[in-house]
């Protein structure tokens, strides 16, 4: 099952529910939220008042992208402000492993990020227990940056790793990808795609169903991506 995830940080914050409003209708599947905490990541972007806000006018599945030094500080919180899954970041937790289970034992889904550069043979003991792994395809912190393209051996070989194992595992990616380079993607496995500038510079309908367009074909051909993950 492939899945568009808009990124929120990218959209004109003026008018946030209409935005959201537009790609929900259009067909997106995830919100994804990008929080920075000016620490792991250069910049600082919105926290749970603006997630809690925004809950009310949407029922897309929340993805809460936590861009912050041991976020294991704000599950509790970021649950509150309408979390339906947190996704955190490999390099930014001490101890992984409990950072996890808190997510789970809080009755989300529980992701892990992996920057550009971080091998995905950190997650190996803990992989059967995730939801979902994120591999970023740009260094993290900002929106509308360029594509890093051996991200894409990352998620090959980690496709091709769930399935020896018989993992049903959802890989997402997220940082420069767009209508044209998705199809890419889904060739290499993954299932759900984060898309910040390629969903909410113009009009973000009908951005939102060009991605859509391109994951019915490869849904119609059967491709890896399209068959992979997808936990509802
Ligand atoms: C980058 C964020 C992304 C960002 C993607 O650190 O994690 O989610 O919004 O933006 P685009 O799609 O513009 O690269
Ligand atoms: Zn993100």
């Amino acid at each position: 099952m492939l899945i568009l995830a808009p990124s929120l940080l990218a959209a004109d914050f003026k008018d946030l529910a209409g935005q959201i409003g537009a790609v929900e209708r259009a067909g997106a599947g995830y919100l994804h939220l990008d929080v920075m905490d000016g620490a792991f990541v250069p910049s600082i972007s919105f926290g749970m008042p603006v997630l809690s806000s925004i809950r009310s006018c949407t029922n897309l599945v929340f993805d809460v992208h936590m861009m912050v030094e041991e976020p294991g500080r704000y599950i509790d919180d970021i649950k509150k402000a309408g979390a339906d899954l947190i996704c955190v970041h490999q390099e930014a937790c001490l101890h992984l492993d409990r950072t996890v289970n808190q997510i789970q034992e809080a009755g989300l889904k529980a992701a892990v990020a992996l920057n550009p550069a971080t091998p995905i043979s950190t997650l190996e003991h803990i992989l059967p227990q995730l939801d979902m792994v994120l591999i970023m395809s740009v260094n993290p912190g900002f929106g509308g940056q360029k594509f890093i393209p051996y991200t894409l051996d990352k998620v090959r070989a980690l496709r091709a790793e769930a399935n020896r194992r018989g993992l049903n595992l959802d890989i997402q990616m997220d940082g420069g990808i767009t209508p044209e380079n998705v199809g890419e993607l889904i060739e290499a496995g993954a299932n759900v795609f984060v898309a910040g500038s390629a969903v909410f510079k113009g009009d973000a309908a009908a951005n939102t169903r060009r991605f859509l367009e391109v994951f019915e074909r490869y849904e119609a051909a059967g491709t890896a991506g399209a068959q992979a993950g997808g936990r509802p």
